[in-house]
């Protein structure tokens, strides 16, 4: 174990072991709060951690009380579109986990600024998060926060990046059906969370993760915001882990 400030990274040996050590940690929180308030990522990075979870609750943890919110969802997209993020959150989380209280942004919302505003207000008036789980995109982004001139403080309808495009179009039959916008959560939203579980694996985030934590705090860098976050855990394996110092 690592620490770095306020941040606390765990490695773990494969991505196997990064889904255990991150479900662990996720449950113990759950169990100490398991009415909270809870924020969760979509991506390909938690969907082991989400396995584990659900094996999990096969040994009686008890994920039903919680109340979720989600970082973001693409733009224009339905629920039962198999690549929306309700869809994955439906099949992967919510329907395994036993979660009913659930919010995710609307991808079918007619007028999206006013759907930002709205789920902005719903996730503070939900009261205190527990946790916020948090992938990270190649370019830093946490969200759909992409990289900026400034920090984007609010819940937003946002373009998305091209390499942000380019990296989730392995995920869609045609690339050109790769939605180009999203909804997301702010940072000021993720950065209000009580404590922060950031996941990453592989070495293809190896260099971002090492410039989100030991870089400059930069909107550059969407995640390096999380260096002035009081409580973060950063479960990251051997490969993603490479390049920290
Ligand atoms: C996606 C999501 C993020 C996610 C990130 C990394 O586009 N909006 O919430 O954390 O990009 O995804 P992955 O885990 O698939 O690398």
């Amino acid at each position: 174990m690592v620490m770095l400030r306020n941040i606390t990274v765990q490695v773990a040996d494969d991505y196997a072991a990064m889904s255990q050590r991150a479900a662990a940690i996720f449950a113990a929180e759950v169990k100490a709060a398991p009415a909270g308030v809870f924020g969760f990522a979509t991506g390909s990075t938690p969907e082991g951690m989400y396995v584990e979870l659900a094996k999990l609750r096969a040994r009686g943890a008890d994920f039903s009380q919680i109340t979720t919110f989600n970082l973001d969802e693409y733009y224009p997209i339905r629920p039962e579109d198999a690549q929306s993020y309700a869809y994955y959150m439906k099949q992967r989380v919510f329907d395994p986990l036993g979660m009913v209280k659930t919010n995710l942004p609307d991808g079918t919302a007619a007028d999206p600024a006013a759907e930002c505003l709205a789920y902005e207000q719903k996730l503070a008036d939900a009261g205190d998060m527990a946790m916020q789980i948090l992938g990270i995109g190649t370019n830093g982004h946490i969200g759909f926060n992409e990289p900026d001139e400034v920090f984007s403080c609010h819940a937003a309808h946002v373009p998305l990046a091209q390499s942000t495009i380019d990296a989730n179009a392995r995920l869609f039959d045609d690339a050109a059906l790769v939605p180009r916008h999203a909804l997301t959560v702010g940072i000021h939203s993720i950065m209000m969370a009580k404590k922060i579980l950031l996941l990453v694996s592989g070495a293809g985030k190896a260099d971002i993760l090492a410039a989100a934590l030991g870089g400059p705090i930069t909107p550059r860098v969407p995640a390096s915001i999380l260096q002035l976050h009081p409580c973060v855990t950063v479960v990251a394996d051997t490969a993603a882990a490479a390049k920290l110092r």
